[in-house]
């Protein structure tokens, strides 16, 4: 029997192995599945702490779900630099070609609960915890390289609208394309959500971007502006609406199975990595705002560089300790790494650590997946689960009796300077850019046959669910990217919504 030594819990056994059974404080009990009782068929005893903490575990067996992505699937792997890029970044993970640094990955839909089907028409998550020597660096991506919003304000409000109407409790198709058709920003990534790539086969066949623009530093104060692509090696490969339709009654779960069938078989999964890189100087220049989170580099202008692969290698042994527990923050970042301004970015530094207090409490990085390989900050202390030893009898303050070592990471002057009156806005209101680029991917989907006519057909199967009015606002936002697409959508779902 190997055992977790912090807990004292066995955590893997062999089958020829028969561990004594004992209660949660490790006294033996001899069946699991009697109570006390006095006499024959008498009352209940309170003192039967096994059955009674047998039930109040049970009680107590489920924690909040993600409020997004809370169905989900995962696996362990490794990340690999190819391509040398010390050019660019002084993250040690990154430097050297041939480094390898352990991660942990966990795919997920996003708008459905804990038990919805894997195949639903969504963005899918594509997050990634890598163990660098230097702290974890959390990529939290998605597998559209833009989202719905630059205005993180608008998330929750957002959301809603994707979740249950709060009357009936039902998917609404009214709310979910009055919003859209409200705040028309959203039009490059639902192009996306309605082509079939908003329908993977399943995760191993899909991409991951950053969607948002990072900064890589180095410590002589120089930074670049990036954009991270994961690939899959595996090809793209999606469903059509009938075929995801399909699979969500015959196996919800279809994703999560592939992914974990393909890596006991020793199919291992794996993407290509790439960098689209900006200086300074170049995005000032950019025809687009690289803070705006709904807009993509196009690659003629700014080619991919590729610099590593990532494989997925391994299964979990516990989904719930790993996966369930693993806690991703776009604010899990290394030296040779900074956020930029996008304000959606900014937002989401301070949401995830959030909502991981909520879910999983103040102490959600001792849990072993999420543990660095070293962390040292004695400075926190105390709090629920404090399951580590709590620093022991290091001091909770600068002490002089027994100084730290304060290690200088921030180059001297990598920031930009802002300056200006504080206001209280909209990132930029809705203007002809917004259609440029859903235009760009409507023509990117007449590449491959019937990719277009699949597209109107997705999108008309479920905007004719909405109420008329809206229906004819979202054919007015698609006659913006296209007339000729508008029209379509609108001569087939008016037949579907009568
Ligand atoms: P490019 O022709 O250089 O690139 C097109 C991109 O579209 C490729 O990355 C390709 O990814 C991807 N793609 C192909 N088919 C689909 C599809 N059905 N759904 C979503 N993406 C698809 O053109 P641009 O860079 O100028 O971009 C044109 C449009 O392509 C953009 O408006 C954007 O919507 C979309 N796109 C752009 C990306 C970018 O970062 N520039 C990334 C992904 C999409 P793959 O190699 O995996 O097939
Ligand atoms: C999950 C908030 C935008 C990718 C989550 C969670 C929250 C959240 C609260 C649940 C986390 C948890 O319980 O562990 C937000 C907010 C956003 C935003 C406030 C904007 C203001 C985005 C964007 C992306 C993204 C733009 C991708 C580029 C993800 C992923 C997960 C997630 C992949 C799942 C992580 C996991 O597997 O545990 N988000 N999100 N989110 N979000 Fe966001």
């Amino acid at each position: 029997m190997s055992s977790n030594e912090k807990s004292g819990h066995p955590t893997t056994l062999r089958y020829d192995e028969k561990p004594v059974y004992t209660t949660s404080n490790g006294a033996p009990i001899g069946n699991p599945e009697g109570w006390q009782r006095t006499g024959p068929l008498g009352p209940l005893l309170l003192q039967d702490f096994h059955l009674i903490d047998a039930l109040s575990h049970f009680d107590r067996e489920r924690i909040p779900e993600r409020v997004v992505h809370a169905k989900g699937a995962g696996a362990y792997g490794e990340f690999e630099v190819t391509h040398d890029i010390s050019d660019l970044t002084s993250a040690d993970m990154l430097n050297g070609v041939g480094k390898k640094t352990k991660a942990v990955v966990r795919f997920s839909t996003v708008g459905g609960e804990k038990g919805s089907a894997d195949s639903a028409r969504d963005p899918r998550g594509f997050a990634i915890k890598f163990y660098t020597q230097e702290g974890n660096w959390d990529w939290v991506y998605n597998n559209t390289p833009i989202f719905f919003l630059r205005d993180p304000t608008k998330f929750p409000l957002f959301i809603h609208t994707q979740k249950r109407n709060p009357q009936t409790n039902l998917k609404d198709a009214t709310m979910f394309w009055d919003y859209l058709s409200t705040h028309q920003e959203a039009v490059h990534q639902v192009m996306h959500l309605f082509s079939d790539r908003g329908t993977p086969y399943s995760y191993r066949f899909m991409n991951g971007y950053s969607g948002h623009t990072h900064k890589w530093t180095k410590p002589d104060g120089s930074f670049v502006y990036t954009q991270v692509h994961l690939k899959t090696d595996q090809g793209n490969k999606t469903f059509t609406n009938a075929e995801a339709g399909k699979m969500a009654s015959e196996n919800p779960d279809f994703s999560t199975q592939d992914l974990f069938d393909a890596i006991q078989r020793g199919e291992f999964p794996s993407w290509t990595v790439y960098v689209q890189v900006l200086t300074p100087e170049q995005a000032e220049k950019f025809r687009w705002n690289i803070f705006d989170l709904t807009k993509v580099w196009p690659q003629k202008d700014v080619p991919l560089r590729p610099f590593g692969k990532l494989t997925l290698n391994q299964n979990v042994q516990n989904y719930f300790a790993e996966i369930e527990q693993v806690a991703f923050s776009p604010s899990h970042l290394v030296p040779g790494v900074e956020p930029t301004v996008d304000p959606v970015l900014q937002a989401r530094l301070f949401s995830y650590p959030d909502t991981h207090r909520h879910r999983l409490g103040v102490n959600y990085q001792q849990i072993p997946v999420n543990a660095p390989i070293y962390a040292f900050n004695p400075f926190q202390r105390d709090g629920a689960m404090a399951i580590h030893g709590n620093y022991g009898a290091n001091p909770s303050y600068p002490s002089t009796y027994r100084p730290n070592t304060y290690k200088p990471v921030s180059p001297a002057n990598t920031q930009e300077h802002w300056a200006g009156s504080a206001v209280h806005a909209l990132f930029q209101d809705v203007n002809d850019d917004d259609y440029v680029q859903a235009k760009g991917l409507w023509d990117v989907l007449g590449r491959t046959p019937g990719q277009q006519e699949n597209f109107i057909g997705n999108v008309s199967g479920h905007l004719s669910g909405a109420q008329s009015d809206t229906r004819e606002r979202t054919y007015g936002m698609f006659s913006r990217v296209d007339a000729g697409l508008g029209a379509a959508i609108k001569e087939q779902t008016e037949k579907l919504a009568k």
